[in-house]
């Protein structure tokens, strides 16, 4: 254990209104000291039932440590060792709860028809699946690692990770259990889409899906998840949906809804009716269905990579934050709808082309991600919570927008500076 001082930070989103001002609570000339903590067991905060601990300073997880003291730089404690981020501006860690990167395969030319004018329908998922199964562990771990890297180094420091691609129990355990390689925020989606071997027999693909698969893929789990989309062929309808979310809830997961993407449905009013963390997509959405989630604790989950890669409206974020809904920010990284680990790609998308101000994005991509996993210890910077950090080559926050595709943000790492 030693003490880090974080100093000369120009502008620090602590993500705690109680720290600062606005909802963000934000200090200038600030400063903040970490207690850096070695023991890969006790890190993660939630760790997947069954799945090996994350190792430290590997994957998204990194380098680890507790937040011990916020406050004016004039006036930081002592400390064993300081990092000096020369009027940086720094932010919690961007929390992304919602990828699928545990996958093989390519899908550009699918991207590519989409300019042309072709419509993402989830036919394509099929393509990666095929490649998934025919994949070796090595490789699609290879792959995961460097996805997580690659989120890493924009500035995520909490990423959740989906099966789906899998669609067999023996493909399905092995996606989960190479995801716990990398994060505790492991979610079954057996219920991606009906695979080609069931064709035409969805009801039995539910079947397994609730009962032998679920069986295998609990264990290796923290959340169940559902595509939820009747205007998908191969996607799941609104009972369905339930009968998979029932029964992962006696299950002991935690329940996540894809929905309301290619059109109108039952998934958000159905996430909203079972107690589900969140609902993803959420881009067709009536006013019945907003209402629905203003009154809880579901979180709606907005995608906007999705919508830029398969040339589609974006979801109205003001309507839902006019209407007191939390709003999450996700990548959905994933080889058929939005193959982009960028939160700040997506940070600028929502304030551009969704209404989001830059400070509702910060938020909807920080502490509205922690709430979409139901998290406390990350996306903010207050006292207790993880020591995750993002650092901005920039002197403000609103860089972050201000400056699209240019590669300001990344986590701060300590590693050098933890030995003493
Ligand atoms: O979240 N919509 C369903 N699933 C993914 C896309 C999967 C794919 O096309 O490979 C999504 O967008
Ligand atoms: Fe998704």
């Amino acid at each position: 254990m030693a003490a880090i001082a974080i100093t000369g930070i120009a502008e620090l989103v602590t993500g705690d209104p109680t720290l600062g001002t606005g909802p963000l609570g934000v200090l200038e000339d600030a400063a903040l000291v970490i207690e850096t903590d070695d023991d890969a067991a006790s890190a993660g905060g939630l760790p997947a039932p069954g799945g090996p601990a994350p190792v430290a300073g590997d994957g998204v997880t990194g380098p680890r440590g507790r937040i011990v003291w916020v406050g004016r730089g004039r006036v930081t404690p002592a400390a064993d060792a300081r990092i000096d981020v020369a009027g940086a501006c720094v932010l919690p860690g961007f929390v992304d709860s919602h990828t699928h990167l545990v996958f093989a395969g390519d899908r550009s030319a699918e991207f590519a028809a989409r300019m042309s004018g072709q419509s993402y329908d989830g036919g394509g998922i099929a393509v990666t699946v095929a490649a998934t199964r025919e994949a070796s562990t090595r490789v699609l771990r290879e792959r995961l690692r460097a996805f997580v890297a690659e989120a890493r180094a924009q500035g995520t420091t909490t990423v959740e990770v989906k099966s789906g691609y899998g669609l067999d129990v023996a493909n399905e355990v092995r996606s989960l259990q190479l995801a716990a390689e990398v994060t505790p925020e492991v979610t079954f989606l057996g219920a991606h889409v009906v695979p080609p071997e069931f064709a035409g027999r969805a009801d039995a693909y539910v079947d397994l899906v609730r009962g032998p698969m679920l069986r295998a893929c609990a264990p290796h789990a923290r959340w169940v998840d559902v595509f939820c989309e009747p205007a998908a062929a191969a996607a799941f309808d609104g009972e369905q949906a339930r009968a998979v979310l029932q029964a992962g809830a006696r299950a002991g997961l935690g329940l996540r809804v894809h929905g309301n993407q290619l059109g109108n449905g039952p998934g958000a009013q159905l996430a909203v009716e079972l107690g589900a963390a969140s609902v993803d997509h959420c881009t067709y959405l009536s006013d019945e269905d907003v209402m629905a989630l203003a009154g809880s604790d579901t979180v709606a989950t907005l995608l906007p990579g999705v919508e830029f890669s398969t040339r589609s409206p974006y979801p109205d974020a003001r309507r839902l934050l006019d209407a007191g809904v939390t709003v999450a920010l996700s990548t959905d990284c994933n080889p058929g709808t939005s193959f982009t680990s960028s939160m700040p790609l997506c940070i600028a998308l929502a304030v551009r082309e969704m209404g989001m101000s830059v400070d509702e994005a910060i938020q909807a991509a920080t502490t509205g991600g922690a709430a979409a996993l139901r998290r406390e210890d990350v996306g903010h910077l207050g006292v207790g919570a993880r020591a995750d950090l993002a650092v901005l080559d920039a002197p403000n926050r609103m860089h972050l927008a201000y400056r699209p595709g240019v590669p300001l943000a990344r986590t701060l790492e300590w590693g050098e500076h933890a030995a003493g």
